[in-house]
């Protein structure tokens, strides 16, 4: 039988037990996990109207149809483009000072110009963001076509000891030629291979794969980074991966990077690990990217100047194409549910009450963050890549000019929007239309012309 306690007894037990209860409390304080939130879960839905919420929006306009003939359908004539033709003065400071000097862009207009882009265009990558610890999961000799080839499998560990529910292992390749002499230039593709989609994808055609034997014909090498690893292409994701895991998996706040921000701050993470290489020739990395990823290739490079070049494919709304243009896709397709994630949030006020023609920049000033460094702007032909119109964004690497010259760099040599498949690569801005559909293939074969002049091929 127990022996009945005492008042006194009962009361010291209490004491000893909260003393005990308070200090696990305290322990657990101190780990993050136990009382740690769990990231948010919303819907791209939700977490979109939540954004509208913020910033005051009652309704947006909606972005074009696809189908032709609807009321909102897309449009293809061009004459009824340029609904906007006055674009911001890349070379004009905010205090209505013009820009004469090539210390007076680096110094003041610059800064200006990425402010602009970090708060309403993109979105600010944090102030510290947490170490990527990259190792080399296996490597493996193996050819591709007739080149021999080394090809290292690595992952990218991001430090998530802050916040230790979100984890990101960011998946990246890396393929040289096995009979490299020494470190090799390499391009590195922002790439759709893995990338997740409802039904398993069909294996790239022969054509696709072509430009890496294009690339082993040179020497060079090439790496193929999976960006959704990084950032999943999803509204729904954004309390996860990167841009979650620095959030401590709470929503984010306007001016807060979107997912071709944190997909652009990945590529710069993987040149971090290609400067530790040896196989690659580290003052010789150029980015690729098509489509969505064309768009964060173009981001990175304006971002980075580490990147020697870049081939910037298809990139269109939201990348190379002028906002202001009304030609394939809009701002406010880019602004809706099914996009907005790449962007801040603050790119909405722009399809409502703003209009294009309120941007405080436009893609040209993203490409003039490139100069001086060269820059290939492709795209198809309208029928198949019309949405992501050709000539918009040949009107920003136009208009980027300016900024080359400043520099002491070439322009694009002409303000004419040229016939199909003439390359424009005489100049450090270049660009070509070709006759294909939404697909990078065409134009690499005329990008690495351009990029020969820039890159010279290692002894092979
Ligand atoms: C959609 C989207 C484009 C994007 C493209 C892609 O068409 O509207 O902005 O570039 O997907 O990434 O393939």
């Amino acid at each position: 039988m127990p022996t009945p306690r005492t008042l006194k007894q009962s009361l010291a037990l209490v004491l000893v037990l909260s003393a005990s209860l308070s200090s696990t409390a305290v322990a657990q304080a101190a780990k993050p996990t136990g009382i740690t939130p769990p990231p948010v879960q919303l819907t791209a839905e939700q977490d979109h109207q939540r954004l509208m919420d913020l910033l005051h929006i009652t309704t947006l306009r909606p972005g074009v149809d696809h189908t032709p003939s609807l009321p909102n359908s897309v449009n293809y004539d061009e004459l009824k483009a340029n609904p906007y033709p006055n674009l911001p003065d890349p070379l004009l400071l905010k205090n209505g000072k013009k820009v004469t000097t090539k210390t007076t862009w680096w110094k003041q207009r610059r800064p200006e110009i990425v402010e602009l882009f970090d708060r309403e265009i993109y979105g600010r990558v944090p102030k510290n963001t947490p170490k990527v610890n990259w190792q080399i999961v296996n490597t493996t000799h193996e050819t591709n076509g007739t080149y021999p080839v080394i090809t290292k499998h690595l992952i990218g560990h991001v430090d998530n000891s802050a916040y230790p529910l979100i984890t990101v292992n960011i998946d990246l390749t890396l393929t040289t030629p096995a009979n490299a002499k020494g470190p090799v230039p390499v391009i590195l593709e922002f790439s759709f291979e893995g990338y997740p989609r409802l039904k398993p994808a069909p294996p790239p055609t022969a054509a696709e794969l072509a430009w890496k034997q294009q690339l082993l014909a040179k020497g060079w090498g090439y790496a193929i980074l999976r960006p959704t690893t990084i950032q999943a292409d999803d509204g729904a994701g954004l309390t996860q991966g990167i841009i979650g895991l620095v959030n401590k998996g709470q929503p984010r706040k306007p001016d807060d990077w979107g997912t071709i921000r944190a997909w652009a701050w990945g590529g710069s993470r993987v040149l971090d690990y290609l400067e530790t290489d040896k196989s690659v020739d580290a003052k010789q990395i150029g980015v690729e990217g098509h489509s969505r990823f064309g768009k964060t290739a173009l981001v990175a490079m304006a971002y980075d100047p580490r990147f020697v070049i870049a081939y910037v494919s298809s990139s269109g709304a939201g990348g190379a194409q002028l906002g202001r243009r009304h030609f394939g896709e809009q701002l406010e397709n880019v602004a809706a549910t099914r996009e907005y994630h790449w962007m801040a949030g603050n790119y909405l006020k722009y399809a409502g009450p703003l209009y294009p023609s309120d941007l405080p920049v436009d893609s040209h000033e993203l490409i003039a963050l490139c100069a001086p460094r060269p820059v290939f702007i492709g795209g198809g032909a309208i029928k198949g890549d019309g949405w992501a119109d050709a000539q918009g964004m040949f009107m920003a690497a136009v208009a980027a000019g300016p900024v080359y010259k400043l520099l002491g760099k070439n322009d694009l040599g002409t303000t004419t929007f040229p016939p199909i498949e003439t390359p424009l690569i005489t100049g450090d801005i270049a660009f070509r239309q070709h006759s294909g559909g939404h697909t990078a293939a065409p134009n690499w074969p005329t990008f690495l012309i351009f990029a020969s002049r820039y890159i010279k091929d290692p002894p092979h």
